[in-house]
């Protein structure tokens, strides 16, 4: 077991879950500025792959996933690779609080704060929002769970920009924290480009080679919002000269936006001056529906066809709508893709599904497959009585009975991450 490394892996009883192990990076990302040397442990790696049979797609086409949602329970997703390496400094400067950022319902900072718990640090969530009074935010989604761990959230304007007004409230409350409780706390402001957060997705790279996706596949597919993961799986694609498409379906910003951040990535990576973003990944637009947070009657639609024929949940935010703009384009423009090898990762994000979008739609869908029956009465039958209204598999679909427009929230822009 020792020997093949696999002991990283086991749990063992007597370890604190703060405990630094030393971290190298791959070979082929040695010599990328700022690699971190320690990390702690809180995901279970080599996250599985498997077929992934969703409907509408061309026949010819094999499409996989690999399970990033199944990378923790509540730390679920893509977010905690990152916070691995981010936390392992804190724990490592000795801070004995962590302060974030994102949208209300940011993944991030959800599983900032569960991560927090688990390491006996206190998490403090400056979360964006158009809402200006705490009590009309529902505890539900990933708010529920923030405040289940017991952080502190914050409510700051929707618009507010990272660097004139969010980095600036991170600080005036670290300085607090430190002169009021004498707490040491570590700042983690999303949104601007950082050596450390794109080592997650690059040590990923390196789970994936291992998994042998190298000559298995022609296509990898991811959302991006930050563009972290993107930047982590085409530097590694790169750097390894892997030579697989790297695509990334945006679901904010546009191509060229995210380019740039990209680029500032490879800059700070000591990468800028051999390559530009532009040459290195796909960015995809066109599936942004209503909007960042929002979700359209026929995003929903496709997530709970997707659940029902392949038991995959995906969450409405971000996989629901990369997933069903790649189920398009491998129907209607193929030539986008390098071959018919796809893999698609689930970057998780799933307590988006309990945010309340999906259970308003579900509950004013009249003739849902999946919807309650009575049946209190033992001389009742359960089934309906014409065989051709019976879909006892629930593999067989009626059209789309959506027309409602459903915003979360009245249409609120939830901002990023
Ligand atoms: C579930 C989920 N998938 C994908 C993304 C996009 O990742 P990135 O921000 O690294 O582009 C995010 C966060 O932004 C996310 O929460």
């Amino acid at each position: 077991m020792e020997k093949n490394g696999e002991a990283n892996n086991m749990f063992r009883w007597k370890e604190n879950p703060a405990t630094l192990l030393p971290y190298t990076p791959p070979e082929w990302a040695a010599h990328l500025n700022g690699s971190p040397t320690v990390r702690i442990k809180l995901f279970q790696p080599m996250t599985p792959i498997h077929l992934w049979k969703i409907p509408g797609i061309p026949e010819d086409v094999e499409l996989y996933i690999k399970r990033d949602d199944m990378t923790g329970a509540a730390m679920t997703g893509n977010k905690v690779r990152k916070l691995e390496f981010l936390l392992a400094e804190a724990v490592e400067m000795k801070c004995n609080a962590v302060i974030t950022c994102g949208a209300v319902l940011s993944n991030h900072c959800r599983t900032t704060a569960v991560a927090a718990g688990i390491l006996g640090l206190e998490a403090h969530l400056l979360l964006r929002s158009k809402m200006k009074n705490p009590e009309d935010i529902v505890p539900r989604g990933n708010v529920l769970l923030n405040r289940l761990v017991g952080a502190q959230q914050y409510l700051i304007p929707n618009e507010a920009n990272l660097d004139t007004e969010i980095v600036p409230r991170m600080q005036i409350l670290a300085k607090q924290l430190s002169e009021i409780r004498k707490i040491k706390s570590y700042l983690i402001p999303v949104g601007k480009p950082s050596t450390i957060a794109v080592q997650g997705y690059l040590w990923a790279w390196q789970e994936l080679l291992d998994q042998g996706i190298q000559e298995r596949f022609d296509d990898i597919i991811v959302t991006i919002a930050t563009g972290e993961n993107a930047a982590g799986l085409a530097i590694g694609n790169y750097l390894t000269g892997s030579k697989l498409k790297i695509h990334a379906y945006a679901v904010c910003y546009d191509a060229k936006t995210f380019h740039s951040h990209i680029n500032s990535t490879l800059d700070i990576l000591g990468l800028g001056d051999t390559i530009q973003s532009e040459d290195i990944i796909n960015i995809i637009e066109g599936y942004q529906g209503d909007g960042y947070g929002l979700s359209t009657p026929h995003e929903i639609d496709f997530i709970r066809k997707v659940a029902t024929t392949t038991g995959i949940l995906l969450d409405p935010t971000y996989t629901g709508k990369a997933a069903s703009g790649l189920s398009h384009d491998l129907t209607y423009d193929r030539s986008k893709f390098k071959g018919n090898r796809i893999l698609f990762i689930h970057t998780g994000g799933i307590f988006g599904l309990y945010d309340g979008r999906m259970t308003n739609i579900l509950s004013e869908t009249r003739d849902d497959q999946s919807q309650m029956r009575v049946w209190m009465d033992l001389d009742e039958d359960p089934l309906p009585a014409s065989p051709e209204k019976s879909t006892p598999n629930g593999h067989q679909f009626q059209p789309n009975p959506i027309t409602l427009n459903h915003h979360f929230n009245g249409g609120i822009n939830i901002g990023l991450t």
